[in-house]
């Protein structure tokens, strides 16, 4: 398995990005929720940009969403789903990992649900 991170890495409730390991020049998105990590291709379905405001910071004012820094669409952890902005209705690309204790793996990408 590729090791994308250290849990211990991200603060709860906040998001990193990190080389995507198989996908040059792409990166992946993993937010932590407490022991948990979800993760997910750091590219807007609106634009194809990257998401973050500055460098490994993604999340929205009240820390419960990823939002974009481009037009501002929000989107739901641990869905991905766009719940507000231009890309309303679809998702973010969901990556699968594995948390293993502190360590986080690279499983797959899997194909956007909608
Ligand atoms: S590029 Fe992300 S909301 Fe427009």
């Amino acid at each position: 398995m590729k090791k994308i991170c250290q849990l211990s890495e991200i603060e709860d409730g906040q998001a990193h990005a990190y080389p995507h390991p198989e996908k040059e020049n792409r990166s992946v998105i993993v937010a932590r929720m407490g022991n948990e990590a979800f993760a997910f291709l750091n590219m807007c379905p609106h634009m194809g940009v990257e998401l973050q405001f500055q460098e490994n910071k993604f999340m929205s004012f009240d820390g419960s969403q990823i939002q974009c820094a481009m037009h501002g669409a929000l989107f739901d952890i641990p869905s991905g789903y766009c719940n507000w902005g231009p890309c309303s209705g679809q998702s973010l690309i969901p990556i699968s990992i594995i948390v293993e204790g502190d360590m986080v793996y690279f499983n797959a990408e899997t194909a956007n649900p909608l």
